[in-house]
């Protein structure tokens, strides 16, 4: 019975987003213990070969956001440990974490991204082909961290310094002027969505975590077909990553509704509050329905 399995429920971490993991994992955990299910809470840190070693768990809930909790790393060590573990593998965390990575492959699969030119240290494009404004994002980061708009040549190298100071790879990618609207999925089905209305400039870090500064408008206040291949973009960016378990999709829509993917999430907010839970919601999951389902997945989907 899966509920007589050691379940522990990885968070923390040593990335920058190490306390929207902390509040990830006990929203976690405690949904696991009103469910019955033997939980344990492991906060990440340098020691943890040792405490995976030692903590005699026979599956790992991954509440880790960033960093090696999201990239593919922890979930290889997991597999060599031979412990089963919710959501993405090794590969599609690795690729789906690298915004350029998962760029290119959503291009093979003629899944629509913005427009994008790729900036190294050494290697700067001599011209940008398409028109302002920019974003400008480190390739490998999340929660908004270094993502910054340039509406003029003038903002634009503070923010490529900007970028550049997380990390030696930058995306520089066209402005997409309409709606932002986030799909979850969940074992290989689409939940539903958010609209994303923030009250700054963009969907940045405070945006993110201030209480009262974005508005979530469930379902989004858009058309149904455009909602209808929203949803399709989003399955079909999760799939072409080979992803697993639970996800978060972002896209934003151009003037005429259409759907570009941003980024898929493998590891999403788990708060109560964040929108993973708040999409499944709508779909009929209480919150510890959801974290009962990603559970069930690492049995269901094989791993
Ligand atoms: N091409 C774009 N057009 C418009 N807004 C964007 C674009 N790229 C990013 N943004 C804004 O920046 C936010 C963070 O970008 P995203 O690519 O999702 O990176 P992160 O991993 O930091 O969440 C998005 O939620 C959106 O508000
Ligand atoms: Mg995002």
């Amino acid at each position: 019975m899966l509920t007589d399995k050691r379940i522990g429920v990885l968070m923390g971490g040593i990335s920058a987003e190490r306390e929207v993991s902390l509040r990830s994992g006990s929203a976690i955990y405690n949904a696991l213990k009103s469910l019955g299910y033997n939980a344990v809470s492991i906060d990440v840190g340098s020691d943890i070969c040792d405490v995976l070693d030692k903590g005699k768990i026979e599956a790992a809930f991954l509440a880790l956001h960033g960093g090696y909790g999201e990239d593919g790393s922890i979930q290889g060590m997991l597999e060599v440990l031979g412990i089963p573990y919710t959501g993405s593998g090794v590969l599609a965390s690795a690729l789906a974490m690298d915004k350029e990575t998962s760029k290119k492959v959503f291009l093979y699969h003629g899944i629509p991204v913005p427009p994008f030119v790729v900036f190294t240290r050494e290697h700067r494009a001599k011209s940008i082909e398409f028109t302002l404004p920019w974003v400008i994002k480190p390739a490998t980061e999340g929660s908004s961290v270094g993502v910054s708009i340039a509406r003029d040549k003038g903002n634009f190298e503070k923010a490529l310094e900007t970028a550049f100071s997380y990390g030696s790879r930058v995306i520089v990618e066209k402005y997409i002027q309409g709606q932002e609207i986030h799909i979850g999925i969940l074992n290989g089905k689409v939940l539903g969505g958010v609209e994303v209305r923030p009250s700054l400039e963009f969907y940045n870090y405070e945006a993110k975590y201030t209480a009262g500064l974005t508005e979530y408008i469930l379902p989004p206040e858009i058309a149904p077909e455009t909602y209808e291949r929203s949803k399709m973009t989003a399955l079909s960016a999760h799939i072409a990553l080979g992803c697993r378990g639970a996800t978060r999709v972002d896209l934003r829509l151009n003037a005429e509704g259409e759907p570009y993917v941003l980024e898929v999430n493998t590891i999403p907010g788990m708060t109560e509050t964040s929108l993973l839970p708040k999409i499944a919601g709508l779909a009929g999951f209480d919150f510890p329905g959801l974290i009962e389902e990603m559970l069930k997945g690492i049995f269901d989907e094989g791993k």
